[in-house]
């Protein structure tokens, strides 16, 4: 949603604060700012659009000081202006930065007015500001200020605070929305993801729901959610600093296409050996939970959620027990039944989407175990659930979700072979299945080989509105996630459908301006697919079919046929997503969109 990076140090702050910005943006870029302790007050730049703008305002009218919060913006209250960008301040005394959603905002907001406290934004935020300034005129120190002043809010918050009486403190909160402690030598940083400070350290706090924290240049204190002061361990960053720079590609997405035979290598390394899964890869006590559950029951959202139906087919396929999927937003607010030995799996790239995490406090009590496949080591969900499976994808900047999605199905697929063993899979399956995935990494490089034919391809849709993705099976799925990134980047409408139903209602709409996408791999629903194919010829629809045997798909009018590598069946929805990624990439490039940042989209949503 929103970005939060702070720090207090010995030097100046502004370019490590905007460097911050730059990283965070996937979270939000349509207004971004910076308040700076400039030696005799807090000073303040905000400007509309993207961190861009600020870099500009900033470069013009400079902010020198050592202790400063910014943020870059995704707008939940009030337009994206620059009276609504954050840091909010109350009176020149004291400024913040907020990542979150207040809900409960109005009601405080009455009480402050009535107070005689003024707003100048539209924003939930600014109630917090002056909530803060209200105590401290009371003569309330600033940390139990901050402190009772968060105990009111409702929602969801992650906080940066400053204030003029204490140019030495950087004051933070966080509850329901992600915040890391940056620890560096001589000065330390908060923000909202470990991206945003890899320029200046490698080591990180993550904070506990309800956690508070102080810190000075030598000194980081953190409270719990009871007031008790704790300790929380520092952890060193896994990934190369590198992996978040966009180095020879013009988009990060491209880039983290292109990764993909590394990542899903990452993702089965200490995995797997001798032809069997390492189950104590999930963690400790793993192997008794996976004995005793008899349904799964998987949420997720967007990208995830897809991932999540293509687990379904593999878990009644291969492990023969029930597996429900469903969205996290829907799941969260309805009574679910579930039965005895439910296994509840989430499925998340950044570990905070706030539906998801929300399915999974609501629910954890009433299920045998839960388990998180997940990319972000030490994210809520991580440490929320009581087992976890890292997808080791690196960092993803693009919004657009991919070599998150496909690390996913490779988690999910260990996750198969893991309850799979327990409920009576065979040492053969289990090592036939082993030695495919071996073979992902080429199978995934020789799709990408496909990137100029596609390229070529992706004209035809340019100029189009509309368009439909079709697959049967596990492809079904794969499809839906075809169609959501043709939406996402290009914002050509796209929908999807099982191929069977096509006949059902969506054939009304095929004609010549709707080009129809399918996944046709050459596995026993082949032939089915065909018989499909060939009601949208009949119709004149444009037909562009990713085929696996394209000997017996052959192309003719109106029908364009480009061949995927041949593979294991097991493997065909992963990559059969890699040429649906590269047409989305290319329609977007041709349409000339913000691939890496679409318009109206965060990466990482942790707000309902
Ligand atoms: C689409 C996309 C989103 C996310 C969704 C869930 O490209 O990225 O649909 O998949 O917002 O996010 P995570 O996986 O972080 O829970």
């Amino acid at each position: 949603m929103c970005g939060i990076v702070g720090a207090v140090a010995a030097r100046p702050v502004s370019e490590i604060l905007l460097e911050g910005l730059r990283r965070l943006e996937y979270r939000g870029y349509d207004s971004a700012g910076m308040a700076v302790w400039n030696g005799e007050a807090i000073d303040r730049r905000r400007a509309t659009g993207k961190v861009q703008s600020l870099a500009d305002a900033l470069a013009e009218q400079p902010l020198p000081g050592s202790l400063g919060i910014a943020h870059t913006r995704w707008a939940t209250h009030g337009k994206p202006e620059e009276r609504n960008a954050h840091p909010h301040m109350s009176g020149p005394r004291l400024a913040i930065v907020h990542n979150g959603i207040i809900e409960n905002f109005e009601v405080l907001k009455r009480e402050l007015i009535g107070k005689g406290f003024e707003f100048t934004s539209e924003t939930d935020t600014e109630v917090v500001a002056h909530l803060i300034c209200d105590q401290l005129n009371s003569g309330v120190e600033l940390l139990d200020a901050v402190r009772n002043s968060v105990t009111r809010l409702e929602g969801a918050f992650a906080l940066g605070v400053i204030e003029q009486d204490h140019p030495d403190r950087l004051i933070c909160a966080r509850q329901g929305s992600p915040l890391v402690v940056g620890v560096g030598i001589g000065e330390n940083f908060i923000a909202s993801d470990q991206l945003a400070l890899l320029q200046v350290t490698d080591r990180f706090i993550f904070l506990d729901e309800g956690d508070f924290a102080c810190l000075t240049t030598d000194k980081i204190q953190i409270w719990d959610k009871d007031a008790q002061p704790v300790e929380r361990e520092i952890h060193q960053y896994e990934h190369g600093v590198s992996a978040a720079d966009k180095g020879e590609f013009k988009h990060y997405m491209l880039k983290e296409i292109y990764e993909q035979p590394t990542v899903v290598k990452a993702t089965m390394e200490g995995r797997i050996a001798n032809g069997r899964l390492l189950e104590q890869a999930f963690g400790a006590g793993a192997g008794e939970i996976f004995d005793k559950v008899k349904q799964v029951q998987i949420v997720a959202c967007g990208t995830s959620y897809h991932a999540g139906l293509v687990a379904k087919y593999w878990i009644e396929d291969l492990v023969g027990i029930p597996c429900l999927v469903e969205v996290a937003s829907e799941f969260r607010y309805r009574k679910v039944v579930l039965s005895e030995g439910t296994l509840f799996l989430s499925v998340s790239q950044s570990g905070e989407t706030a539906d998801t995490l929300a399915a999974l406090r609501e629910i954890k009590d009433k299920v045998l175990a839960s388990l998180t496949v997940c990319n972000v080591p030490g994210s809520s969900l991580v440490r929320e659930s009581d087992l976890s499976l890292m997808t080791n994808a690196g960092p993803e900047i693009g919004v657009a979700s991919t070599k998150a999605f496909t690390t996913q199905l490779v988690g999910l697929l260990l996750t198969t072979l893991a309850l799979g063993r327990r409920h009576g899979m065979t040492e053969e399956k289990e090592a036939e299945i082993v030695a495919a995935l071996q073979t992902l990494p080429e199978k995934l490089e020789e799709a990408l080989a496909m990137d100029a034919d596609i390229e070529a391809m992706s004209a035809a849709f340019a100029e189009k509105h509309h368009s439909l993705f079709l697959g049967r099976g596990p492809l079904y799925p794969v499809a839906m996630e075809g169609a959501l990134k043709l939406k996402e980047i290009s914002y050509i409408h796209a929908e999807s459908y099982p191929a069977g139903e096509l006949k059902h209602g969506p054939l009304a709409l095929v004609d010549k301006d709707m080009p129809v996408v399918t996944v046709a791999p050459k596995n026993g629903m082949l032939d089915k697919l065909k018989a499909n194919l060939q009601e949208v010829q009949a119709r004149g629809g444009e037909l562009f079919v990713f085929a696996g045997d394209s000997d017996n798909l052959q192309p003719e009018e109106g029908v364009h046929v480009l061949q995927v590598p041949d593979v294991a069946p097991i493997l065909e929805a992963i990559v059969y997503t890699v040429p649906l990624q590269l047409l989305s990439y290319y329609v977007a490039v041709l349409k000339g969109t913000d691939v890496d940042q679409p318009r109206n989209l965060a990466k990482s949503v942790t707000v309902e």
